[in-house]
């Protein structure tokens, strides 16, 4: 990758998720959006339009040689096989959430950006944000002593109701769990480690849902994986948490994310957000302290691809690795097989956390 131009970035997949890094990379001057494409070259062409750039194709993109970073961001039963095209065309890779729909694709995606001597990034990249950066310091610096005990959870009406094609959510890849669950565990094995096994029950599996709106309005879906899953995490530092991650409520008022230690606990936002606010409270006290935000919680989704190319540059390991993702993946596909096993699954893989944000990446932000 070049050193005396921003990385030109590709983005493969022009559909609702763009919006977010339209703005996202915007925020970093090292990352330039280059060139889209799309399946349906109307959609590139819409993207192009608003961004500001070129739509493409797929196969021009893969034999540019100006372009050295491609941003995968179709369904995620495509984020493999584009992966590997890309890897294959020699670019770095940075992909959606989740990192592929199996362990064996996930796998092979890896070992070939090995072979190939490039890098594979992937989403969410929201840990990267103030909240919970602000959270993984103060449980580093031990404020709330020992981790022991955490608990996460998110739920909602399921996508069905806004999203133009609900399908890909409730195919392999998507539920509750794949879907929205990569924001939970990759933020708890931010703060806490790698997990080392989970059990779970669910259910759902096989229930039609009513899209609301778009082309398919009034159509259902089949879910062909579980619409609420209620698992348990036994992480490798011995901390036992819960994760409770449903598309079958109206709502909930239920705390988002919990960690609970020795001398006190944490109460943090929205994982799926870069804002979540941070409370502590001593094991003793009364009452609720807001603690002042750290690292800044404006960034948007990018973040972890900016990180990724300076990463690049300097030589260095990148925060939103493809071993990150890989580990999350593996938990997650074992929360929903236990579903059905019934049993404790062990979780095969491990992964080192993330290292802490310094000021490196952000304070390289435009603006700042
Ligand atoms: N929608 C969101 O708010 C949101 C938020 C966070 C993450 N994500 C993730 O972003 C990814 C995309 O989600 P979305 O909501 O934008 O989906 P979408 O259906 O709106 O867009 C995906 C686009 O990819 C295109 N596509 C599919 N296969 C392709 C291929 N092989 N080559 C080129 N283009 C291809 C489709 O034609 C479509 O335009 C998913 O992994 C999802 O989990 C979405």
């Amino acid at each position: 990758m070049r050193v005396d131009r921003p990385a030109r970035v590709a983005i493969i997949g022009s559909g609702n998720v763009t919006h977010l890094y339209l703005t996202g990379t915007a925020m970093f001057p090292s990352v330039e959006l280059a060139a889209c494409a799309d399946l349906d070259p109307e959609r590139a062409r819409a993207l192009a339009a608003k961004g500001g750039f070129r739509a493409s194709t797929v196969d021009e993109i893969l034999v540019d040689p100006t372009i050295d970073v491609v941003l995968v961001l179709t369904p995620p039963a495509a984020h493999a096989p584009v992966s590997m095209a890309a890897i294959a065309a020699g670019k770095q890779v940075y992909t959606e959430k989740p990192l592929a729909t199996s362990r064996a694709d996930a796998q092979r995606v890896l070992e070939a950006a090995a072979e190939a001597g490039v890098r594979v990034g992937a989403a969410p990249d929201t840990f990267l944000g103030g909240g919970l950066q602000t959270a993984r310091a103060l449980i580093d610096e031990g404020r709330i002593g020992t981790p022991l005990v955490a608990t996460a959870a998110v739920s909602y009406t399921g996508p069905e109701r806004w999203h133009l094609d609900p399908r890909i959510f409730y195919g392999p890849g998507g539920g509750p769990v794949l879907d929205v669950g990569p924001y939970y565990v990759t933020a708890l094995v931010n703060l806490l480690g790698p997990v080392q096994a989970v059990a779970a029950v669910g259910r759902g599996r096989g229930s039609e849902r009513l899209v609301a709106t778009g082309p398919l309005a009034g159509t259902t879906v089949t879910a062909e994986v579980p619409t609420t899953v209620i698992g348990t995490l036994t992480f490798e530092s011995g901390v036992i948490g819960s994760l409770f991650a449903s598309f079958d409520t109206a709502g909930s008022r239920a705390p988002h994310f919990e960690i609970h230690g020795t001398a006190g606990s944490l109460s943090i936002g929205d994982p799926n957000r870069f804002d979540g606010e941070v409370r502590f409270r001593a094991i003793g006290s009364e009452t609720w302290e807001d603690v002042p935000l750290r690292f800044p919680s404006d960034v948007e989704r990018g973040i972890g691809l900016a990180d990724m190319v300076d990463a690049i540059r300097s030589d260095r390991a990148h925060r939103a690795s493809g071993e990150l993702a890989y580990h999350v993946l593996d938990v997650l596909l074992a929360l929903e097989e236990a579903t059905t096993t019934g049993r404790t699954e062990t979780i095969a893989s491990r992964v080192e956390r993330p290292a802490p944000l310094e000021a490196g990446v952000t304070s390289s932000r435009r603006g700042s």
